[in-house]
């Protein structure tokens, strides 16, 4: 099955953060601050676990044997689905007596498919409640709740301890943080010196207009899109050197097919399908999904 970015009949609830934000849909303004409520508001998603397994038994799968692999549909939120979480892996050059940390985990998808495959401890944070309720469950559906612990807080201000992780990845997850500054200060404060991480986010690479909805925002309240100039302005800052950047624009072909042959093409009048309005983006030049690359001096 062609994992896309999101699973459309799990879809978290379309909501919009209107209620708790003055911006205009549609906007192609960028906000300087996102709000942590509006952001959780718009990714919650109650009942999540059992949407994700009536669709599992719906096809036929043992709910009590799940493993990443089935799950990857469902839970890997990011452009490229399982194969870009193991590509960010691979960036990672991951052994199992890594202590590895996931920022953003979402309902933990990633997390699983790293730690099932390179037996490495991995811990994961996110904002959305909701997403560490249903990744607990599914942790325990695929037996590796001793490999991954979820916790909710934020990757502004994570509960952890300092030089306390040898790795860290974050997938599409800081279009939603505006402080560059201070999520690479974060990072950088829990890795232990010469610590890796990779950043695989959705950033600008090209001039024109950004709009919405995009499938990490309902509007430009919640959106930080960034160039990959400004991620690694950031991360020097923070005490990293840049190892590498990858352009996944290629890569994402699968997906921009998918979404084109499958989403509605927008109708006057209606905002776009997110998902398609993405692609667009992606195809257009204005947008790339982007790898970074990052070690901690010392
Ligand atoms: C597009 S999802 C990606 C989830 C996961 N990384 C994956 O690839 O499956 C973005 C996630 O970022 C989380 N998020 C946004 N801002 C955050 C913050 N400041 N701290 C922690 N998590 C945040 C959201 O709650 C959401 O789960």
């Amino acid at each position: 099955m062609l994992t896309i970015f999101f699973k459309d009949a799990i879809l978290p609830g379309d909501k919009t953060s209107r209620d708790k934000t003055s911006r205009d849909n549609n906007s192609t303004r960028e906000c300087a601050v996102t709000s942590p409520d509006a952001i959780e508001t718009y990714y919650r998603g109650q009942g999540l676990a059992e949407r994700i397994f009536t669709a599992l038994t719906d096809e036929g799968h043992d709910i009590s044997r799940l493993t990443p692999e089935i799950l990857a549909p469902y839970d890997e939120f990011h452009v490229g689905g399982m194969a870009a979480t193991q590509r960010v892996a691979g960036r990672l050059h991951l052994s199992p007596s890594h202590r590895v940390l996931d920022i953003g985990c979402g309902a933990g998808g990633p997390a699983r498919a790293i730690a099932a495959a390179h037996q490495c401890h991995v811990t994961g944070i996110d904002l959305t409640a909701d997403f560490i309720t249903t990744g607990t469950r599914l942790n325990a559906a695929c037996g590796l709740q001793t490999l991954v612990s979820l916790h909710h807080g934020s990757a502004l201000d994570m509960p952890f301890g300092s030089a306390g992780f040898d790795r860290a990845m974050m997938l599409h997850v800081g279009m939603n943080i505006a402080d560059k500054s201070t999520l690479m200060a974060e990072v950088a404060r829990v890795l232990v010196p010469g610590g890796l991480f990779c950043a695989y986010d959705v950033m600008r690479v090209g001039d024109g207009e950004i709009s919405f909805p995009l499938p990490w925002a309902p509007d430009a309240s919640v959106s930080a899109v960034e160039t990959p100039d400004t991620y690694i302005t950031a991360a020097e800052n923070a005490g990293f050197e840049l190892l590498s950047r990858h352009d996944g624009t290629d890569a994402a072909g699968a997906f921009i097919t998918h979404v084109i042959a499958t989403k509605p093409a927008p109708t006057p009048g209606q905002p776009p399908d997110r998902f398609r309005n993405l692609a667009v983006h992606i195809e257009s030049g204005i947008l790339a999904p982007t790898e970074l690359v990052l070690r901690k001096a010392g």
